[in-house]
């Protein structure tokens, strides 16, 4: 008879004291959670982001006893890992995560098997110069070549199943399009194409799977085979060095350059880029339409609209990427969010988690196909090393996306079908798919289903101005003398997005696009309200939202988007406002109210008519509310209003120019980190060519040069050169477009960093700083 276990006596069945006994390499006791991260139990591969979301919340960087690994999981300390390619080097991104017993490696050594250094496991300086050798076959204008034929390739393999009603889509579609996209890109013939499957799972789970040691065996023979098939494809290639493709190039630059594509980078790409250009696609392409059908308002989004596909794409590569953690090891001491990492340790950077981090990204949870910033996940990895391939990737994707949402818009996924992955640490893609519908209701029968799209194609990330929403106005609210309260709600009646304290959106209708931030309740999904100030000398588009617009118009909206956000960690909160700079204020209020925080409110205006939302802020906030009401002779003096700030205070403020200065001075001396502000706008950060000069700005990460003429911004130098810099507000006022500087001073032209900031020298706003002198060298 089994002895009653430890739960069946109400005792907690794990064993906190061995647990305890634990220890990480830094000398901290590992937490239960930590020694209960298993990435190759199925929960991982189902939702990575949930797997690890205690972790984001407790414990963000955690020693795993399981793994041997540093588990990196929010967003800002896995870009700093990817950023500093030095201190975190690539150099284990392909070795084996799981130890291999002798009889393995003597399998392996039987086939000659001699995997080294690629480009994505290479260290500095060789990955740069190799890489930079080797990039202009991935560079957009290069790939338009390939849009045309992955869309008669999608037409095509649709043709064979569109009348049947029912489809594995990654046996019938999504495997071997991107398989024979690869192949093309890369030049390789594609006879025997159909052993590769069999190949890149065995390469999968021996560089990043579990298997057993039994399983092992059978493995390493796969890759055996996977790595002589790999080189007798070079072998031939090499034989007639003229063909076309990057591993022609490949070989015609290692004919010129030995030293920096030598042969062992050539042999271990071969196998690597056969497995890497394809497996991701797929894996991505299947994991996007899993998402999106399971979303079905997305999916219905994007069949209304298809214009916003490119960014449903990336939001597909955030939240169910194909590479969901990679790997890099300290080259030296380290700390990664707070935590000691030893020279040696290695790090699991989980990008699936990092993704769904809410201090970086908005609502992380939704899927919402109008995201902004959707292009910042970290699936395509970041910095030096970040993917070449990132453009075919997406191509692909959209590509798929638009023939579906085109010809089978009624697709649905098959009810109760499983879905399974392989067990590894990093690459993740439903080996099946299985959708349904019905043909008769095919529209192709009704129309035509293979007109060409008459918008031209572009690659690269999505263009900004497609990703909005379209509202209705509910409700319209004169809030005082020159301000007027708009109700946004869906069209449709169904929920709008969710939003934290600090967040604005775009309100774009009759030509004008501007920035508002949202003040209504953040718990109401069915409206979002924002107050705007008519601005009787301004460009008209305050005019606009005031007069013009009426209740029950269809505007669009882009957003929501924070980039104010509340430091709910702080024990108390000083929040100042003046004028419209109330709105983002009384957001934060509310929250600080709801979580019960110690806060007081500071408002200050010409006159209570002039003054927004005043009616509820004394009912809501009455106990915490101070007002400066010019007209009734009282001014806020802030010096008295500060007098009580400390390291553990945060101070936020949004208000015109005079009120963001003053309060600069001010906290000269205050700890980094407790002042925050939002200015109303900009003034003069448009370029005038005739007083501006050229410079060089130097990117260490890419080592690369990128000329700036006069008429041009840094930002948009940077993008014309390939690089996915995000921007939003574009004339300096939200933060996006920060780029960090290493040296060379820096013309500093935003409203967002701080004097102490400026003074640092370590950041500016790419979209309208600029450099001071003929050079600038940019953390790239
Ligand atoms: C590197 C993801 C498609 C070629 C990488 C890395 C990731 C990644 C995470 C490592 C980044 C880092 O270390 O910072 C993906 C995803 C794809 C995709 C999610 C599809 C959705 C492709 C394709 C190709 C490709 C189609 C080639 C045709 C490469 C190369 C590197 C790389 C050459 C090494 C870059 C370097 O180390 O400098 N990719 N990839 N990728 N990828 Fe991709
Ligand atoms: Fe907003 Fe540059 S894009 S500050």
């Amino acid at each position: 008879m089994n002895s009653p276990s430890s739960a069946a006596l109400g005792r907690c069945p794990i064993d906190h004291q061995a647990l305890q006994r634990q220890l990480a390499p830094n000398g901290c006791p590992v937490s239960a959670n930590a020694a209960a991260f298993n990435p190759f139990e199925p929960a991982y591969m189902q939702s990575p982001g949930d797997y690890l979301r205690w972790a984001r919340e407790q414990e963000p960087v955690f020693w795993s006893p399981q793994l041997g690994y540093w588990v990196v999981t929010r967003y800002e300390d896995v870009k700093a890992v990817f950023r500093d390619n030095i201190l975190f080097s690539p150099a284990i991104a392909l070795e084996k995560i799981t130890p291999a017993p002798p009889q393995v490696m003597e399998i392996l050594q039987s086939y000659g098997f001699a995997m080294n250094r690629t480009m994505v496991n290479e260290d500095e300086p060789d990955h740069m110069e190799r890489r930079r050798l080797l990039m202009d076959a991935f560079l957009p204008e290069r790939l338009s070549t390939f849009e045309p034929m992955v869309r008669s390739l999608a037409r095509q393999y649709m043709d064979r199943f569109v009348d049947k009603g029912r489809a594995d889509l990654v046996r019938e579609m999504f495997y071997e399009i991107p398989l024979n996209i690869a192949l093309k890109f890369l030049g390789v013939p594609d006879e025997g194409a159909e052993q590769l499957r069999q190949f890149a799972v065995a390469h999968t789970l021996n560089t990043w799977g579990r298997p057993s040691p039994q399983e092992q065996l059978e493995i390493a023979h796969n890759v055996g085979r996977f790595w002589q098939t790999a080189q007798q494809i070079l072998d031939d290639m090499r034989a007639r060095p003229d063909g076309e493709g990057w591993m022609y190039e490949t070989i015609r630059q290692h004919l010129a350059h030995p030293d920096v594509v030598p042969e062992s980078y050539m042999r271990s790409m071969m196998m690597a880029i056969l497995a890497a250009a394809h497996e991701t696609t797929s894996n991505a392409t299947a994991n996007a339409f899993l998402t999106l059908l399971t979303q079905r308002k997305a999916w219905e989004d994007i069949c209304a609209n298809p214009a916003l596909i490119p960014n449903a794409v990336e939001e597909c590569l955030r939240v169910a990427g194909s590479i969901i953690a990679w790997r890099r090891i300290a080259t030296d001491d380290a700390v990664v969010g707070g935590v000691r990492i030893p020279k040696g340790g290695k790090l699991l950077v989980v990008m699936a988690s990092a993704n769904f981090d809410p201090r970086h990204f908005e609502n992380p949870d939704e899927v919402d196909v109008y995201r902004e910033g959707a292009v910042e996940h970290l699936t395509f990895g970041y910095g030096a090393h970040q993917c070449m391939g990132k453009n075919i990737g997406r191509m692909q994707m959209r590509v798929f996306l638009e023939e579906f949402v085109r010809r089978l818009p009624h697709i649905r996924l098959v009810a109760g079908q499983q879905i399974d992955y392989l067990s590894n640490t990093s690459f993740r893609g439903p080996s099946e798919l299985w959708v349904e519908w019905d043909p008769a209701l095919n529209p192709g029968r009704s129309g035509s289903p293979t007109a060409a799209s008459a918008e031209p194609f572009y690659i690269g990330p999505p263009a900004k101005d497609s990703i909005a929403r379209t509202v209705v106005v509910r409700g319209k609210h004169e809030e005082g003398e020159g301000l007027c309260r708009i109700e946004l709600a869906d069209p449709r009646g169904g929920p709008l997005p969710a939003w934290s304290a600090g967040a604005h959106v775009d309100l774009i209708a009759g030509g004008f696009r501007r920035k508002y931030s949202l003040c209504g309740p953040a718990d109401d999904r069915s409206l979002l309200q924002v107050v705007v100030q008519r601005e009787g000398d301004g460009r008209g588009g305050s005019r606009h939202f005031c007069d013009t617009l009426e209740v029950g118009q269809a505007l669009q909206l882009s957003g929501p988007k924070n980039l104010f956000k509340l430091d709910e960690s702080a024990r108390r909160f000083v929040l100042i406002a003046a004028g419209i700079g109330i709105t983002p204020v009384m957001a934060m209020a509310d929250r600080l109210k709801r979580i019960g925080k110690a806060y007081e409110i500071h408002y200050a205006g010409r006159s209570r008519r002039q003054m927004a939302l005043l009616d509820r802020l004394e009912r809501e906030h009455g106990g915490h509310l101070t007002l400066y009401v010019k007209a009734e002779g009282r001014r806020m003096d802030l010096p008295t209003v500060l007098a009580h700030v400390d390291g553990a205070t945060r101070v936020y403020a949004c208000g015109p120019d005079r009120l963001i200065d003053e309060l600069e001075n001010l906290s000269e001396r205050w700890p980094e980190g407790v002042l925050h502000f939002e200015h109303f706008s900009a003034d003069g950060s448009a370029l005038d060519p005739a007083r501006e000069h050229a410079f060089v700005a130097h990117l260490k990460d890419s080592d690369v040069d990128v000329l700036v003429p006069p008429d041009k911004t840094l930002l948009q130098a940077l993008q014309s050169a390939g690089f996915d810099v995000p921007c939003d507000c574009n004339e300096g006022l939200c933060g996006t477009c920060e780029v960090a500087v290493v040296e060379g001073e820096v013309d500093h032209r935003d409203k967002v960093l701080t004097k102490s900031e400026r003074a640092a020298n370590q950041r500016m706003l790419a979209c309208c700083s600029r450099a001071a002198g003929q050079k600038i060298i940019l953390a790239l």
